[in-house]
């Protein structure tokens, strides 16, 4: 295939990028969005394979068949719940492709490049590896973190600030000499700097609190764009660059949504800290709240038939007793009784974004009655039933009653103004954030307690 002919394809695929993203942005479109994603990944490798570029045929076949062959095996066998796990080692992936490149790309005895050349495609290396090698170690961390090989409590090193100041002013100076260095000394350099960068990336990701994770991994996944992106620059491929900007401009805008849904700072969330006050909620644990009373499906089921109106709020819990069938199964019944019932979506529910909505589409929910929280939130007040499905932090009153709560300031629904809120959950145990919900113990609120998915087939059983 010629150079023309490469670029064409390369555009046809940076155009099927961004239809994809804009697909994905609707849950409608989504599918769309996929098809058009894959459309154009396919287009770029077999182009890339086409290229001039390429000679070696044989060991490219023999890497995409191992490389192709795992990300198949993973991604067949992994469970929603793991999906967050995946995308934090899948974003490690890039990292390391960076640095390796990087290094690659440096000591590519037949680049001869002279004066600004030279340096430009230097500066590009070096930032190639260092963004690279802190999204390889940052994301192996966050993956250890979400799966629960690493606690979820933040590393709180002393002068940890002063410490990540040091790193960046070291890796600043660093770039100056390795500008000026030959290859020796370069490679020598970049070794140092790559192992400065493994380490800011652990010590980042570590001193970051479980509930913080979600704004991480959207991080991370913006940091492996701009990762590609230098890689692309290095190797001067124009879809890597346009791709891997679109992955890191998409990934920072995710990041400041998610930030805003959970009234946080960007800056302080990178800076981490959020569950350092873990002392106060564990204290606050051992502090009387008021007793919890239970239910059972039967009066839960005598209820519904006479509510006019229920929402249904699921949380992650959902997602790990897969009730999400018996839940839409639910619902169907419900509305050919006539109840009004809508969902209820907290923008961090569950471990990634859009977790719910996902698990909802799956079981065939339709997407008109599941809603944001923003376009729920004051309608609860008026629902007579609220049926909390495995959630716990995403409906925690103390988020705006209690300024010493971990998650103090994070908008919350507010099912407790509903005029009954179940939940169904399995023990008394906290939530991602680790802190207690004083909903339970609320005088309109009733607990289910059971795993989610039995407990909604018992609710259809005596409906
Ligand atoms: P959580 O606060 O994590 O609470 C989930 C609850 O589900 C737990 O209290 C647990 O209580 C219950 N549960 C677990 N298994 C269950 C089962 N089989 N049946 C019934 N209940 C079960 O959930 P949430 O309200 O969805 O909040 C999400 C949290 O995760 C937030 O703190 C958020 O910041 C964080 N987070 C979100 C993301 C994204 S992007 N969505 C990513 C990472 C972290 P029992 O053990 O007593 O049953």
């Amino acid at each position: 295939m010629n150079a023309g002919m490469v670029t064409a394809a390369y555009i046809v695929a940076a155009i099927l990028f961004i239809l994809s993203l804009a697909g994905l942005s609707k849950q409608e479109s989504a599918r769309r969005g996929n098809l058009c994603g894959i459309a154009g990944m396919t287009i770029a490798i077999i182009a890339t394979i086409l290229s001039r570029d390429v000679t070696n045929y044989g060991v490219l076949m023999i890497m995409m068949l191992i490389g192709g062959g795992i990300g198949a095996y993973l991604a067949s066998r992994v469970e929603m719940t793991q999906m967050p796990e995946l995308v934090a080692i899948l974003h490690s992936f890039v990292g390391l492709a960076a640095v390796l490149v990087g290094f690659a790309s440096y000591l590519d005895p037949d680049l001869a490049l002279q004066g600004a050349e030279h340096t430009i495609h230097n500066v590009e290396v070096y930032l190639g590896i260092l963004i690279g090698a802190l999204t390889f170690t940052g994301s192996v961390i966050a993956w250890g973190k979400l799966n629960g090989k690493i606690g979820s409590a933040p590393l709180m090193l002393p002068n940890r600030h002063l410490l990540n100041l040091g790193i960046g002013v070291a890796c600043l100076i660093l770039l100056f000499v390795f500008l000026g260095a030959g290859k020796g000394f370069g490679t020598f350099l970049l070794v140092i700097m790559t192992l400065l960068a493994f380490a800011f990336g652990v010590h980042m990701v570590m001193a970051i609190g479980g509930a913080d994770m979600p704004v991480v991994i959207s991080m991370l996944n913006s940091y492996s764009g701009w990762a590609a992106a230098a890689t692309g620059f290095m190797l001067s491929n124009d879809l890597l660059i346009i791709t891997g900007a679109l992955v890191g401009s998409s990934g920072a805008i995710l990041s400041y949504i998610m930030c805003r849904a959970m009234n946080r700072k960007f800056l302080s969330v990178i800076a981490g800290g959020f569950g350092t006050t873990d002392a106060s909620a564990a204290a606050a644990g051992d502090v009387e709240q008021g007793e919890v009373v239970p239910t059972t499906a039967d009066e839960l089921a005598l209820q519904l038939q006479d509510a006019q109106s229920v929402v249904i709020v699921p949380g992650y819990g959902m997602a790990v007793a897969h009730a999400q069938h018996p839940v839409s199964e639910l619902t169907k019944q419900l509305r050919a009784n006539g109840v009004d019932v809508r969902f209820a979506i907290h923008p961090v529910a569950g471990r990634m974004p859009g977790h719910m909505n996902v698990l909802l589409a799956e079981a065939n929910v339709p997407y008109d009655i599941v809603l944001e929280m923003d376009e729920i939130n004051d309608d609860l007040a008026d629902t007579d039933i609220v049926i909390v499905i495995g959630a716990n932090d995403t409906v925690n009153p103390s988020a705006l009653d209690d300024p010493n709560s971990p998650i103090a300031g994070m908008p919350v629904l507010e099912v407790w103004k509903a005029g009954q809120v179940i939940v169904s959950k399995r023990g008394m145990s906290t939530g991602y954030a680790g802190v207690d919900n004083p909903l339970f113990f609320h005088e309109n609120t009733r607990m289910l307690f059971g795993d989610a998915k039995d407990s909604v087939n018992d609710i259809l059983k005596a409906l």
